[in-house]
């Protein structure tokens, strides 16, 4: 019997830096990058361009369980993962606040996540990858070598979010309202009824709040050589 491979899981609140910090461990460690809300902006992305209600239940279920999304790890650190659904690509598209503004509504839904989770779990089968979203320690990995949970002020989070957005070209926001919907969002993906955002008990919290990406993820290689030398 072939062991599996390890598998990291990063969690943590919207902004606190997962996609970077999980790519750049990816790399260093040389294992794949799941990222896992990258999946659930797809769907929302489509389920929109479709005109269809994010809160049609049935509707979204029905594009939920026949899409198919395909994740690529893009040359450029700026972009993190390259998104197609049903072969189309939606890279860009997902980052937008309208997809960013809908997302949760989405990822509250049960037939969603059971569907999405499906498909990462496939994607875990034989390890060797970092994967990051809301419920990876708790419920899609339960059985994860490392379990990272990330976090940082609102305000850290606020300061980078907004950076990302005018580095995209994106539109000018306030950090008052960016740090309103971060907050907006972390309450609807915590008090969801089905795998809320919770850091599992087995997991190392990080506050990141004063430490640099490279910082955050040499902590993270560190404790990863930690848990898995034998
Ligand atoms: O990490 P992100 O901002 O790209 O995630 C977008 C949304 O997707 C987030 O607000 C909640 C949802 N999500 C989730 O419910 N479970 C995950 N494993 C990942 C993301």
């Amino acid at each position: 019997l072939s062991k599996r491979q390890p598998i990291v899981a990063i969690d943590g609140p919207a902004g606190a830096g997962k996609s970077t910090v999980a790519r750049a461990v990816a790399q260093s460690l040389g294992l794949l990058y799941l990222d896992t809300g990258a999946m659930y902006r797809a769907l929302t992305w489509l389920v929109l361009k479709l005109g269809i209600s994010v809160n049609d239940e049935p509707g979204v279920t029905e594009i939920a369980s026949t899409c198919k999304i395909e994740l690529r790890m893009s040359d450029d650190p700026q972009t993190g993962v390259r998104v197609w659904i049903d072969g189309e690509e939606c890279t860009q598209e997902i980052r937008s606040l309208e997809v960013t503004s809908h997302v949760s509504a989405i990822a509250a839904q049960k037939a969603v996540r059971s569907e999405l989770i499906k498909q990462q779990r496939l994607w875990g089968e034989k390890g060797g990858l970092v994967a990051e979203g809301r419920d990876i320690g708790t419920h899609v990995f339960p059985n994860a070598e490392l379990k990272i949970f990330l976090t940082a002020s609102v305000e850290e989070r606020a300061r980078r979010r907004r950076a990302d957005l005018q580095n995209q070209g994106g539109l000018e926001l306030s950090l008052e309202k960016m740090q309103q919907d971060l907050l907006e969002r972390d309450w609807k993906d915590s008090n969801r009824d089905i795998a809320p955002l919770r850091k599992a008990p087995d997991a190392i919290e990080i506050y990141t709040d004063g430490l640099t990406i490279a910082q955050v993820t040499e902590l993270i290689t560190n404790l990863y050589w930690e848990k898995t030398k034998h």
